[in-house]
Order: C-alpha cells, then structure tokens, then sequence
C-alpha cells in the first residue's frame, strides 16, 4: 500500500442499516477502479463490517473498525476484541478519535488500544489533534501533551506501525478544513513530537493524515499543500458521489 496515499472512510454512526451499509462498500470499492495512487480504508460501524467486506481482494481496499477493548478477552460484555476484529478480515483500527475521547477514552485508554490493536497485527489509525488554536501557541503544547501521553507506554516497534491521523478537533464536522499551509506547518510538528519519542527515523517515516471537513474540493490542496501522506474523511465518505470525487481528486496529485 504504501506507494498509494490513504484515505480513510470513517463512517462514524452511519449509515442507518445492513443495506446501505453494503451499497456504500460496494460503491466505494468501484470507485477505486482505475485508480492506482490511493487507498482507501472504510471503517463502518461494528456490526456493517461484514457488509464492507468483500470476497473478491480489490486491490487499495481495505476494511478497519472504528471500536475495540482495552481488554484482551474474557469476562467483558459488550466488548470486542482486536483480535476478533483481526479474524474477520478486518486490517486497520482507529483509536483516539475525538469523538471516543469526548465518550471517555482518555490518553491512558487509548494506548492501551493502540498496544492491543498492534498486538493483533493490526494497524491502529491514531488520532491526535488540539481542540482549539491560540494566538500565543498554546495550542501546539497542548497537541504535543497529548500525544506524548497517547503513545506513553508504547514501544517503538508498535509505535511505528501506527498511522497518525491529525485532526484539529475544531476543523471536525465543521464547515471548512483548516487551510492547506497550517496542515503543513501542523504535520511537521507532529512528525517532529513523533522523532522526539521514537527518533528522527520513525517520524520521518511515520504516515501522518489530515482530518477534518475535507470534500472533493480540498483534499487535492491538501494534499498538494499540506504534504500529507493522505486524508481521514468523515461525512464524505458514506456519500458515494462525493467520494468517488475525493478519490479521483487525490489520485491525481502528483
Ligand atoms: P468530517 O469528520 O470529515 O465529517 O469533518 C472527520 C472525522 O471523522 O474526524
């Protein structure tokens, strides 16, 4: 995959039933075809991964879960483990999503997630991102607390199997992205936190994404701008037209 830039399809809470769920999959891996500088993870919902996935490999498509337990197995009702996600062909995790912090993932939770995701041979996709920007840059001590704290505890081996997704918690769900400049300025400083922790080698390695009202209309700029190693879309990515465009878009970026 890794020639290809990553767009991951969260899919949050969405879409409403086992139908669409498949319609949306099978959609989103149509649009790949002809496509060969992108990949693309769906993470449905739990109970629509089997709906996403596919029988027939196709190639840039790949399927993650949005939830797992901090617990390996056992006496945890309403859990699931990495690694059940693991045996049903399941590749990539998120972990740390804002949205599951809010919940009550904290920083300790979610490294333990990110230990069992990796533990299973999975991919964790690991969001980070500030909440709110300030004029005098507390917002980048903020970010780099916060992902200190998410990787504490990890090693470097695992932690150079993780995907960061950055996201300024702000620029989620929101009407626009943050402008394509402020991505880079933004990666480079995650790159460079990540080098602090793990060595200049692993952050400069490390696949970092940007998140946050990206559409067909910015991802290229983004991208091009930004200098990404690929998107983390929300809302577009349960829209098949809107996707298919994002896609097209981003494969053309050279
Ligand atoms: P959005 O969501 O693309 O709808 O802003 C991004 C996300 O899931 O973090």
């Amino acid at each position: 995959m890794s020639h290809r830039k990553l767009i991951v399809g969260n899919w949050k809470m969405n879409p409403a039933s086992f139908e669409e769920a498949k319609r949306i999959a099978k959609q989103t891996r149509a649009s790949l075809a002809g496509l060969e500088h992108v990949a693309v993870v769906v993470c449905p919902p739990l109970p629509f991964i089997s709906a996403a996935l596919s029988k027939a490999s196709v190639p840039g498509f790949h399927v993650g879960a949005q939830i797992v337990s901090v617990e390996e197995s056992g006496p945890h009702t309403g859990q699931v483990s990495a690694r059940m996600l693991a045996s049903m062909g399941v590749s990539h995790v998120v972990a740390g999503h804002s949205e599951a912090r809010r919940a009550g993932d904290t920083d300790e939770i979610v490294s333990k997630k990110i230990a069992r995701i990796v533990d299973a041979g999975l991919t964790p996709i690991v969001c980070v991102g500030e909440e709110s920007r300030d004029e005098g840059g507390a917002h980048l001590e903020a970010l780099a607390d916060q992902i200190r704290k998410t990787f504490a505890g990890i090693s470097e081996a695992a932690a150079r199997k993780a995907i960061i997704a950055y996201e300024p918690v702000w620029a989620i769900g929101a009407k626009a992205a943050m402008q394509p400049e402020v991505v880079y300025e933004m990666s480079l400083f995650v790159r460079k936190v990540f080098s602090d922790l793990y060595g200049q080698e692993a952050g400069m390695k490390a696949l970092v994404l940007y998140g946050g009202s990206v559409d067909a209309r910015n991802a290229a700029d983004i991208m091009r701008v930004g200098k990404v190693d690929g998107l983390f879309v929300g809302r577009q990515s349960v829209i098949a037209t809107g996707f298919k465009e994002l896609l097209k878009a981003v494969d053309a970026v050279s």
